[in-house]
This record gives C-alpha cells, structure tokens and sequence, in this order.
C-alpha cells in the first residue's frame, strides 16, 4: 500500500442516505493511506462524485458538475477525478465518452476497490457486484455525530416499473447481526446515542444471527436495543409488503424504537400502483397502517409520491391527495414522475409536464398544510428532544422529536448529545421551537 503524506480527498454526494454513508467509507478507505478530507475542491488531489441516477435531473446535475470541474483539473497536474455511485453503474461507458477528463469509475457495490484501481490496477470501471466482499473490506470510523446512518441492507428485487434502484444496487443483500453490532461498537466508542438503519428496503432484512439462522429487521432492532448506550433506533425505507407482524409487534414493544415510519405509496390510485408494478394495493396499504396505529397510536407517518406516471388521471389524482386526507401524514417528499431508461416505464407515453407540475403543486401544498396543522398540535406539551446539531444563530441548537420534526431551541449551555424534555412554544412551516 503506498501512503501518500498529505494528500487531499474531495468527496461529494448526491442522492440518498445510503450515498452519504458510502462516502464516509470511501473517505475511510483512503485516511491510511495518507488522505484527508477538505472542503475546498480546488485543493483536492482526488475528487469523488458518488452520484444518483434515480431521476433525470439527478443525473444532469452530475454532468453539469464533471464540466465544471474540467476548468479546475486543467489547472493541475496531479488530479484524479473519479465517477462513483449510482450513475457509475447505470451508465459508465456513457460517462467515458461524454466526460474524457474522468479517471476512474466505480459503482455502488464496488467502490472497497477503489485505492487499488488507483495504484495498481488502472482498471477504468468497475461496475461489479460485490456486496458480500465490499463489506468485508470496508473500514468505519466515527463521524463523531450523535446519530449515524448505518447500512445494513442493500439492493432491491421489487423491481417497480418507475425504478433503476434494482439495476444500479443490485439484488437484496443483508449484513449479519455481527457485523452491523461491530461497526455500532465503534460509534459507541465516540458516543452516538441513535442509530438509524439504513437499505432500499431495509424492511425486507434477512441477516444471519451469530446462530447461523436468518433472522428479521425485528429481530436485529431488538438486538441493537441491548446496547445500554444507544437511546433511539430508526430506519429507512420500507415496502408495505415487508412490514410483518413481527416488524409491527417491535413497534409496539420497543421503547427505543422511535414512533415514526416512513413508508411510501407513491400513488393513492390501485390502476396506478398496479401500472408501477407495487405489488400492493391501497388497501393493503391502509391494512398495514391501521395495524401499526393499533400497536402505537401516536406514531407519525411519513411517504413518497410520484406525481404524473404514465396513464394518471384526474380521477387517479383525486384518489392519491384523498389518501394524503385520510392518512395525514405529518412530512412526505413528492416527485414527478421522471422516465428512466432501461426500465420498463419508460416505454409507456409520458404525460405532459405541465399537468406533472400542478398535480405536484396542489400535492405539495395539501401536505404543507397539514404538517403545519401537525406541528402547531405540539405548541404548549412537552417532548422529548435529542440535540444534535448547533443551528444557524448564535446560541441555538436543533435536535428532533421522537417523531422526527426538527426542534430548534435557545441556550448558553452546549446542548449537542443531551437528550431533554423541554416544553415546545412554537412552530413554524417546517420545524418546532423549545424551551428549557
Ligand atoms: N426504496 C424506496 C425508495 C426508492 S427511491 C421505496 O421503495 O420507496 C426514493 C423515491 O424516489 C421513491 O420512493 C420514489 O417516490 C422516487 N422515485 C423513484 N423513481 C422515480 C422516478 N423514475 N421518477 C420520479 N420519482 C422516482
Ligand atoms: Fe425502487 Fe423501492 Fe420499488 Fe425497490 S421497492 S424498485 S427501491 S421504489
Ligand atoms: Fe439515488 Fe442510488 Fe440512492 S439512484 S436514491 S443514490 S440508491
């Protein structure tokens, strides 16, 4: 291994949580060998873009971003430029020809390979799948934050006709028990008190106890509660398919399992989900929820939409903001809908973007409303509060409800890794404020 003295490693991630976890790895894998991380690209040595592929303009911002960064490189003579993630592995070859001044490029579950194709390899894409392998060569290190993201499975064999996650993650792969609870260890050693689980469909977990038996997401939130340190457990995303009466049953038992799931439908209309390929139906979905609100009343929901996919309807439209009515679920993100190449919707006729645009819009602002209806519930109770973070002015810090809202609060005192039951006084759109 050669260790270079000094070098600098620019990392930049775009997409989904599991990217901001990858690129602490890759972070990671490079600090022996002499790298350290800045913030200033211009300073860099090696540039990584752990890019996302799941809609179009994911993708343009990543081709706009390589452009800019042609300027800086050829002010340089030793500047490693490398494409990782999710675009790295849906369309490598496309980025060699349109972007010469890239290096090296390497997908999501190949990236453990990355200082070698540096070094010695010269190989010029990897875009295989290694999961088991990456993992075993991975090295973790504390971020030093109160909470950290951790990945424990990856991949998707859903397959929705909308989604690339399939192609660009592969199929489903889950750690074992042990070595998620080993890279929890080394949080604990810097004093995280949440984690929060992370996979495509981390729901659909099937990792192998140290028993060599394949256990369940129940059974591993369970087994992660038994460390004294660690005070709240999330995780993300999952399939309503996935959410088993065991899964259910933590949700009733569990203390340290927070009350709050994020649980996308994408649509309100059967025709549609059927046409996505969800393999559930409105009222399975509702099934479920109703379920889960009977093991825990109070929890608080959250969703993905897709607004415009092929053959939605006004009629289809109604059905999915009268689900948003029913449900009231208290944040949710939405998207139009974005053809993908080489999935199979993106065969079907696209419909017009202006009618994408205000659906998205009359959505958007239903699901507004009600989450500041929801926030403003909170004003004069009291609630539990992890602080995590300092906030933009001066003396204030932010933490989260139990139920996930951002909580932001005044104090001379360091609040950062206290956990406090403080009275909420006000709310704005998107957040809460507290008081001691
Ligand atoms: N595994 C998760 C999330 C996958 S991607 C799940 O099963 O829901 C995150 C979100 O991006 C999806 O929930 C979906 O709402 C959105 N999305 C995925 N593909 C899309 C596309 N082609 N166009 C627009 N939005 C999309
Ligand atoms: Fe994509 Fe999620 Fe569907 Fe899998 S379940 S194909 S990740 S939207
Ligand atoms: Fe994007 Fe890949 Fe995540 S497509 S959302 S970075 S899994």
């Amino acid at each position: 291994m050669t260790i270079n003295k000094n070098k600098k490693i620019f990392l930049k991630s775009y997409g989904c949580q599991m990217n901001v976890y990858d690129s602490n790895r890759i972070k990671n894998l490079f600090e022996p060998r002499g790298y350290s991380e800045t913030d200033n690209i211009k300073d860099a040595d090696l540039v990584v873009l752990n890019t996302c592929h799941i809609r179009e303009k994911a993708v343009e911002k990543v081709y706009s971003d390589i452009g800019r960064i042609k300027k800086i490189k050829n002010q340089k003579d030793d500047f490693k430029l490398v494409i990782a993630g999710c675009v790295a592995q849906a369309e490598g070859e496309e980025i060699k020809k349109r972007a010469p001044i890239v290096d090296f490029i390497v997908g999501p579950q190949s990236y453990h390979k990355l200082p070698s194709m540096l070094e010695e390899e010269k190989k010029f894409i990897n875009d295989d799948f290694l999961q088991n392998e990456k993992f075993k060569n991975l090295l973790f290190k504390s971020t030093n934050a109160v909470s950290e993201f951790i990945s424990i499975q990856e991949g998707c064999d859903k397959f929705c006709h909308f989604c690339v996650v399939p192609y660009t993650r592969g199929s489903e792969f889950s750690r074992s028990i042990i070595d998620i609870k080993e890279e929890i260890k080394i949080y604990i050693k810097s004093g995280i008190k949440e984690v929060i689980l992370l996979g495509q469909n981390v729901n659909a977990y099937h990792g192998l106890a140290n028993s060599g038996k394949q256990v369940d997401l129940s059974y591993l939130i369970n087994s992660i509660s038994e460390f004294e340190e660690i005070k709240r457990i999330r995780y993300m995303t999952s399939h309503p398919n996935d959410m088993t009466d065991s899964l259910l049953e933590v949700h009733a038992n569990n203390k340290k399992l927070m009350p709050f799931l994020h649980l996308p439908v994408q649509s309100g209309s059967n025709k549609i989900l059927k046409k996505m390929n969800r393999k559930h139906s409105v009222e399975k979905y509702y099934e479920v929820i109703s379920k889960l609100k009977s093991k825990r009343p109070d929890i608080a929901l959250s969703s993905d939409f897709i607004v415009g996919f092929p053959g939605e309807t006004d009629n289809d439209f109604d059905k999915t903001m009268e689900l948003i009515k029913n449900i009231k679920f208290v944040i949710a993100y939405s998207f139009i809908y974005s053809p993908r190449p080489g999935t199979p919707a993106a065969k079907l006729r696209d419909i017009d973007l202006s009618i994408k645009k205000a659906r998205l819009s009359a959505l958007q602002s239903l699901l507004k409303e009600q989450q500041i209806i929801y926030n403003k519930s909170f004003i004069g109770k009291k609630m539990d509060i992890l602080f995590d973070r300092t906030g933009r002015h001066k003396d204030q810090f932010i933490g989260r409800s139990i139920y996930n809202q951002s909580v932001f609060m005044k104090s001379k005192k360091n609040l950062i890794g206290k956990n406090l039951n403080v009275k909420i006084i006000n709310s704005t759109d998107y957040a809460l404020e507290a008081s001691i």
